[in-house]
């Protein structure tokens, strides 16, 4: 396989994480505006579950890329910062259960955190990628 092959690969690779990264991005801006109003409901919660189910398998996704990558020096780093979200995602569910202790303001610092991990620490795995070449691309595709 060529280089620009791989690179073309690694492209739709990255084409289907940016749009996970679109359905989390979804999830968290509904989740800001049911805690902002004070309306951390069924469907707030709802949400909360769907977000916490989806970001694992998208995670998991990236944590299986950085396997491929040896090349590839943060995967510790990076790995902690998804449970970091996880973990913060879970409290949001447990801060509903205690009504009392509501924090509007969590969903949004979450938010903004996972931005920040997007923008930085996402881009530099995929960099590493661009310049991985010895793995099978076949086996980094959803859709093959
Ligand atoms: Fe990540």
């Amino acid at each position: 396989m060529g280089r620009n092959q791989w690179r073309a690969t690694i492209a739709r690779v990255e084409a289907e994480l940016s749009a996970e990264h679109d359905e989390m991005a979804v999830m968290l801006s509904s989740l800001r505006c049911y805690f902002a109003a004070a309306e951390v409901g069924d469907e707030a919660i709802r949400i909360l579950r769907r977000l916490s189910d989806y970001s694992r398998g998208h995670f998991a996704r990236e944590e299986a890329l950085m396997d491929l990558c040896p090349s590839y020096s943060e995967a510790s780093v990076h790995r902690q910062a998804h449970e970091q979200f996880l973990t913060r995602v879970e409290r949001l569910m447990e801060i509903r259960d205690l009504s009392g202790e509501l924090s509007a303001d969590m969903p949004h610092m979450i938010e903004q955190w996972w931005r920040g991990h997007v923008d930085v620490v996402d881009r530099i795995l995929m960099e590493q990628l661009q310049q991985q070449f010895s793995v099978d691309p076949q086996s980094l595709c959803v859709s093959g």
